[in-house]
């Protein structure tokens, strides 16, 4: 458990690269849970700070360019806008989506460097780098091509084959060449600077290692090793021309590696947005600093950037780094190259209104622990069978049955029974189990605990069946649908983290408003409230001194009250039921599968054709002598029938020149008898006899192997007297 008491809570997510869209699984390992986690403490009254944005420097968004001739700022113009909007569309609203090319990011990013180079906290390392002498310039790993020594791919990269997934240097490829002119790189000295990491290592040990053993294990299980390796100095520039230039004379052509300025990113956005009390969310102990990230970004966030932190001074660390691990799509790992994904704008425009489900579905199948799946099978399922046949299915029998017997009013509740106050009785329980879970960032469990609400009211009605009783009881069933109506109260609380578009639409329909929390966008600390319909109206005030604005006879509602006896008083009205969730039929998801089918297709298509393409590497050398003990020559096939009670067999009779002789060839599932009679080949003749199937077989055919398995026999390009040797 985290130990102290914060009296704010800074929350960043990884900045995405602005070379491509989001997918699915960067929101279910990051801005998903994130999310959760702000909306949260938010609904609990603490003071929030959410930031993220592009991060728009590194060699990929400059390839990307170049492949696509456009400029890298127009490449992550593109991508950002996209990446922004897809955030919002699904309810992730940061109180900053910043970007790393803002003029106040590069200038942070170039003071941050320059106070540590003033104070001589880098070192400088000359070392020889690849160098593209047509260019002239210095050439990234990615900026050299040459063919993989492990797998023969002609494409690999200088860090990495994307065929076999081999880690390489530039080094190590045959025949390497500038992806910039083709010429071949030649070595060249170049200095850059470097944090020693080594000098931090002991007090990265102490503080993470001895200090934050409640880190969840695969983050603290990577830190271990990390520094049980041994830390080594870390370049902090590179030879480049996009990115925040060095700010240090004489580094022209230099700019700060990405994974330097990158993380300091979170800071100049918040700068950005809170110019004047930025430095209470970032340099004041009572702040708790969360980073939520992805488990390729752990050694950045737990290592390098406190390490530049501690470097710097003055600035707070995180108290927790809660990353995930990988979301597989289909059973496939997610490839943004080969176009396995399911991406974030795209679901926006295939599924509109549905915000919520891909938000639920990402939570339930949450990589927390280890790697896990998405299957459009288990999300329709998941949509149909809980969000639906669950919490939607209770939530309207409750609403409609309100209005069909009490005129769209809060019926009087009469005395409760064993069933009711039993109903009732489990929500502080799962509410406690759900708070419990959030505060140690299981948000899949937290999940769980909310839609036990569900179940536990849509038990009860089902169980108590109100629409039998008001046959007979008109008072007994005002009891069950109070009930069941507090239960839709809580559900509107409990589900604002994770389906917030669902949870506004059931605040709407019970006419109740929500006091969320503080808002940074606004410049001010007003109420977030989700309570749309109540725009313009006056705002209100909340005991936690937080405003709102809900229309007339709205009623508040915060996380407190979530489980207590009575959440909308009676008589309180409610507005007309609304559809929380939609079925998903087979033909929409069919959909889905197609395109997957269709890439994965595609895909094996071009491995099929890649493999045909493939050689068998060559054999160990042999000498002269060796291939003189061959016996290799003509003959003709003069007779040729299946062996019996074979697929593969023939037996053939062969003039050799030397004699006729029977030779079986397991050759039957390429050509009949009749293919082979007549046909002139090559033999091994003096291959030492063996008995195949009771024949005895004098010598082998030779057949060339084709990539695909199949054999095809050699014949002389001309006739030749049987009995020639080949040689
Ligand atoms: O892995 C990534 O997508 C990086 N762009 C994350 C950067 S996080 C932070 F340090 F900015
Ligand atoms: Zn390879």
């Amino acid at each position: 458990m985290e130990k102290k008491a914060f009296k704010r809570t800074l929350v960043t997510c990884a900045l995405p690269y602005a070379n491509g869209p989001v997918h699915i699984g960067h929101l279910a390992g990051v801005y998903v849970p994130a999310d959760i986690y702000v909306r949260y403490l938010r609904m609990r009254g603490e003071d929030v700070l959410y930031i993220c944005g592009s991060d728009e420097h590194g060699v990929p968004i400059t390839i990307k360019a170049r492949q696509q001739g456009i400029s890298p700022q127009d490449v992550v113009d593109k991508y950002h806008k996209i990446i922004k909007d897809s955030f919002s569309g699904l309810g992730i609203n940061f109180d900053i989506y910043g970007r790393t090319s803002s003029d106040v990011h590069r200038a942070n990013a170039a003071a941050f460097f320059r106070k540590l180079y003033d104070e001589g906290k880098f070192i400088t390392r000359t070392s020889e780098q690849y160098y593209d002498p047509e260019a002239q310039t210095f050439l990234a790993d990615r900026y050299i091509v040459g063919t993989c020594p492990r797998c023969g791919n002609e494409g690999a990269y200088g860090d990495q084959c994307e065929k076999c997934g081999s880690t390489l240097s530039p080094e190590e490829l045959i025949n390497p060449r500038s992806k910039l002119s083709g010429a071949a790189p030649v070595k060249k000295e170049t200095t850059h600077w470097y944090l020693p990491l080594n000098e931090y290592e002991s007090w990265l040990s102490q503080w993470i290692l001895d200090g934050h053993k409640e880190w969840k294990t695969n983050v603290y299980g990577q830190c271990k090793s990390w520094i049980d390796g041994g830390l080594q100095p870390r370049a902090v520039s590179r030879d480049l021309d996009w990115g925040v230039p060095v700010p240090v004379e004489g580094a022209e052509g230099k700019v700060l590696y990405v994974w330097f300025d990158a993380p300091i990113g979170y800071i100049s956005n918040s700068i950005e947005l809170l110019p004047e009390s930025w430095e209470q969310w970032w340099k004041s102990e009572d702040t708790k600093l969360v980073h939520f990230i992805g488990k390729d970004n752990i050694v950045f966030h737990c290592i390098v950037f406190p390490a530049m932190l501690k470097a710097h001074g003055g600035f707070i660390l995180p108290e927790n780094v809660p990353a995930n691990e990988f979301l597989n799509l289909e059973g496939d790992k997610i490839s943004t190259s080969r176009g396995w994904a399911v991406w974030a704008h795209e679901y926006l425009q295939d599924f509109p209104g549905k915000e919520d489900v891909l938000r639920y579905v990402l939570t339930a199948n949450a990589p927390q622990t280890s790697d896990n799946d998405f299957s459009w099978k288990d999300f329709q399922q998941r949509n149909n069978s809980e969000l639906v046949a669950v919490f939607g299915n209770f939530v309207n029998r409750a609403v409609v049955l309100t209005h069909k017997y009490f005129e769209g009013k809060v019926p009087a509740r009469g005395t409760l029974l064993p069933e009711d106050r039993d109903a009732l009785a489990q929500i502080p329980e799962l509410r406690r189990s759900l708070e419990d879970n959030i505060a140690h960032y299981k948000f899949r469990e937290a999940l769980k605990d909310a839609m036990g609400i569900a179940r536990v009211g849509n038990k009860y009605i089902s169980d108590t069946e109100p629409w039998k009783v008001a046959k007979t009881d008109m008072a007994r069933c005002a009891t069950i649908l109070n009930v069941s109506l507090q239960i839709c109260a809580d559900l509107a609380l409990a589900f604002e983290p994770f389906t917030p578009f669902a949870a506004e639409r059931l605040r709407r329909m019970l006419g109740v408003c929500l006091e969320a929390g503080t808002d940074h966008r606004a410049g001010e600390q007003v109420s977030v409230n989700t309570y749309r319909d109540g725009e313009g109206a006056a705002l209100h005030t909340h005991a936690a001194g937080l405003r709102c604005c809900p229309p007339d006879g709205a009623v508040c509602l915060d996380w407190e009250k979530l489980g207590a006896e009575e959440l909308l008083p009676e008589g309180h009205g409610i507005g007309a039921a609304e559809l929380l969730f939609a079925k998903i039929e087979d033909d929409v998801i069919q959909v889905q599968l197609d395109r997957l089918a269709a890439i994965r297709a595609e895909r094996e298509a071009a491995a099929a054709a890649e493999a045909a393409r493939r050689v068998a590497p060559q054999k160990d050398e042999v000498t002269f002598e060796d291939f003189e003990k061959m016996d290799i020559r003509t003959a003709t096939v003069l007779a040729a029938e299946k062996v019996p009670q074979t697929d593969k067999l023939l037996k053939l009779t062969i003039d050799t020149g030397i004699d006729t002789r029977t030779i079986v060839s397991g050759i039957a599932a390429y050509y009949s008898p009749e293919d082979m009679l007549g046909k002139q080949i090559c033999i091994l003749a003096n291959l030492k006899p063996r008995k195949i199937r009771g024949i005895e077989s004098k010598g082998m055919i030779l057949m060339a192997k084709q990539p695909d398995g199949t054999m095809r026999f050699i014949t002389p390009a001309e006739v030749l007297m049987n009995g020639s040797e080949i040689g």
